[in-house]
């Protein structure tokens, strides 16, 4: 038996509700009518992303898992003095974090500190809890946005080795290209210098594997997307009819990214009280409420160099569906 695991948690310090509200608000009014996806990962949401996960047509999660299984020593070994902080940004489930551990730590292992940033309490939750299954890891816990939780994360940096920073599961898609850069750099900016970064991101690939992964035969996409509005109908008390709105996906290739909309059937009055929101959505208009933007090989290590990064290596899987790139702060 090895020492119990103590596992802090840090909750967010600004009212996370009234944060929901005022995105709602400000969203909502734009034209076209936007909601950020963020906001997916209420406790049900966040089990239906876990349930796309397992889906035939959504690959990312397999693709990824597989390649840190297979270059998880390399990715620990490329850091000279060694890694001794792993801190992810939208850790999810925490399973792909369990994977690489076990794939790249050395034995005799040394203690390794292990912070997890997720807006998703649920997902923390249990992510946390599968990671003390690990020996002599040390797990700390941030319920918050990513530029919250990256400047936690960094306001404590413990050890002498080496900080790895990883953002999988093409997160970064949900992220319009200026924003990407900005962001990137942010995390850069968090970094020390030698420090290491992985990014898992998504490729381009023809459109109907694309629409398949993302308006899935089972209706389980669909749900996750219609659920945005059953959470607010519930914490904003909202009064949309949620069996009126259908989903839909489509590939924007010249902004090469999938989006996803909800469209109305018919014309509805929506309102929503504590976001001191009210207004008319008309037959077919939709709320678009995710871009997953796609990537090639090039490109992505062009976005990491622009953002003060210099390429390690970068692994592509077998049939170029997805890409992880593992880079040093320069
Ligand atoms: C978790 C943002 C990477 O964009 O592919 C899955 C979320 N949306 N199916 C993605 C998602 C629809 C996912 N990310």
């Amino acid at each position: 038996m090895s020492e119990p695991k103590p596992i802090l948690s840090r909750t967010p310090t600004d009212s996370s509700a009234d944060q929901f509200a005022a995105d709602v608000q400000y969203y909502l009014a734009l034209q076209p009518r936007q909601l950020p996806s963020r906001y997916f990962y209420d406790a049900l949401g966040s089990a239906l992303f876990d349930a796309i996960c397992r889906l035939p047509w959504y690959r990312i999660t397999r693709a990824e898992t597989r390649l840190l299984a297979k270059h998880g020593r390399e990715i620990f070994d490329a850091f000279g003095r060694g890694v001794d902080t792993v801190v992810e940004l939208g850790c999810g489930s925490g399973q792909k974090l369990m994977t690489l551990v076990q794939a790249g730590r050395r034995a005799p292992a040394r203690r390794l500190e292990l912070r997890l940033i997720d807006v998703s309490a649920s997902a923390l939750a249990s992510s946390a809890g599968a990671l003390s299954a690990l020996d002599d890891v040390h797990i700390v816990t941030y319920e918050a946005s990513y530029e919250a939780g990256l400047a936690e994360a960094r306001a404590a940096r413990p050890g002498s080795g080496r900080t790895l920073a990883l953002f999988l599961g093409s997160n970064i898609g949900n992220f319009d290209p200026p924003g990407a850069d900005a962001f990137l750099r942010g995390i850069r900016a968090a970094l020390a210098r030698g420090d290491g970064f992985l990014i898992g991101a998504d490729l381009v690939k023809p459109e109907r594997a694309l629409l398949l992964a993302y308006d899935d035969p089972l209706g389980v996409t669909a749900a996750f997307n219609l659920n945005l509005l059953v959470r607010i109908n519930r914490e904003l008390s909202g009064d949309f009819d949620v069996s009126a709105f259908t989903h839909r996906a489509v590939w924007n290739a010249r902004a090469s990214r999938v989006e996803m909309h909800l469209v109305s059937r018919g014309r509805q009055h929506v309102r929503v009280p504590a976001a001191q929101l009210e207004f008319d959505i008309e037959d077919g208009e939709s709320i678009w409420t995710e871009s997953s933007y796609k990537y090639d090989p090039d490109g992505l290590r062009l976005m990491l160099e622009r953002a003060g990064f210099r390429t390690i290596h970068q692994w592509i899987d077998g049939d170029d569906t997805f890409a992880l790139t593992l880079v040093a702060a320069a």
